[in-house]
């Protein structure tokens, strides 16, 4: 073997080599195992033929080395041009939240009401017992009173069982005219069925003003009941007792479900009950320091997951708070 002739036809096939797979055969032709220099270095027996063919082992070496980085290089630039992103082709779907249907509803009340003039108020969810039951004119010894029904903190704070404690302490703080409406959780003692949760919201509305009457109350209710449930429904106003109204109503609209004609939803009766509502009573105006022979004012309280699931025709209320998406991603 010629050293001279084996590094010319060396070079010249790492020159020739134009690909990765090329450089790759070249390596192994002069530098493999069975290559003509890896076979004379094994024979070598003196010293300086030895240096001179490790010397052109090192110089073959070098040479494909940087041939194959360039072929490197080149693959790179060509791998970039032509396998671009392909901008047209459908994406990785990727799963997107949305507001749970009681935010939906809590704010679609916000709305209703901001339209009509109305400002949102916040309550608080701690309460004393004197804005959650005596302010209201609970009578000492109501049921509701009692830690069987409402979760005490200790002996004067309770958490609140009805967003209403928020009427007086908007009272209290502003002089009439008020048209407020305050929405948010409240707590009860309760255990959880079809149509109770211990922690469920509440929309609490109250405007209060010189002649404000019962038919106030009833146009003002019917307007929220239609548009929650639908232009084509009907409102009716039956009787009720709550300690801070008199008198005190029960709001229904005709079954959206049915028409009027009975099904399960309204229980063939045609007609939904969707919650209290009633004329201040006037000891409430004096608890507060407004004069009862000048103002009245009508306040309502009506529960957002009774609301969801009337008009969805959802079965079990706890259903709203499983979080399950499949339930959810319907609203
Ligand atoms: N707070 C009552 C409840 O939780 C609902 C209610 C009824 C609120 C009549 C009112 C009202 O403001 O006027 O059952």
């Amino acid at each position: 073997m010629d050293p001279e002739t084996l590094e010319k036809d060396a070079l010249a096939a790492v020159a020739a080599a134009s690909s990765l797979d090329d450089i790759d055969r070249v390596r192994v032709e002069f530098l493999g195992r069975k290559s003509a220099l890896k076979l004379a270095l094994r024979e070598v027996r003196d010293r300086e033929t030895g240096m001179t063919l490790n010397a052109l082992r090192e110089r073959l070496e070098t040479a494909i080395d940087a041939r194959e980085n360039d072929l490197r290089r080149v693959e790179l630039d060509r791998q970039v041009s032509e396998e671009r992103v392909d901008v047209t082709m459908p994406g990785t779907p990727f799963p997107r939240g949305h507001l749970h249907l009681i935010t939906q509803i809590r704010r679609e009340v916000e709305d209703i009401f901001l339209g009509l003039g109305y400002t949102v108020v916040d309550g608080r969810e701690v309460e004393t017992t004197h804005y959650n039951f005596d302010g209201l004119n609970f009578p000492q010894g109501h049921p509701t009173r009692s830690p069987l029904h409402t979760l005490f903190l200790d002996q004067q704070t309770v958490l609140r069982t009805e967003t209403s404690p928020s009427q007086i302490r908007t009272m209290e703080a502003q002089e009439p005219p008020v048209y407020i409406v305050s929405l948010g959780r409240c707590y009860r003692r309760d255990t959880p069925d079809a149509t109770h949760t211990p922690t469920f919201h509440q929309v609490e509305g109250l405007a209060v003003d010189e002649g404000i009457s019962l038919a106030d109350l009833e146009g003002t209710l019917d307007y929220l009941l239609k548009t929650l449930f639908g232009e084509e429904r009907r409102t009716q106003f039956t009787t009720n007792y709550f300690p801070f109204t008199e008198p005190s109503i029960e709001a229904r609209v005709s079954c959206h479900i049915c028409d009027g004609s009975g099904c399960p939803v309204c229980r063939h009766s045609g007609w939904i009950e969707v919650g209290g509502a009633g004329m201040v009573d006037p000891n409430l105006f004096e608890f507060v320091g407004y004069d009862p022979e000048r103002y009245t004012g009508f306040a309502f309280g009506w529960g957002l997951e009774r609301i969801a699931v009337l008009r969805h025709g959802i079965p079990d209320l706890r259903e709203l708070w499983r979080n399950d998406p499949r339930l959810l991603r319907q609203f």
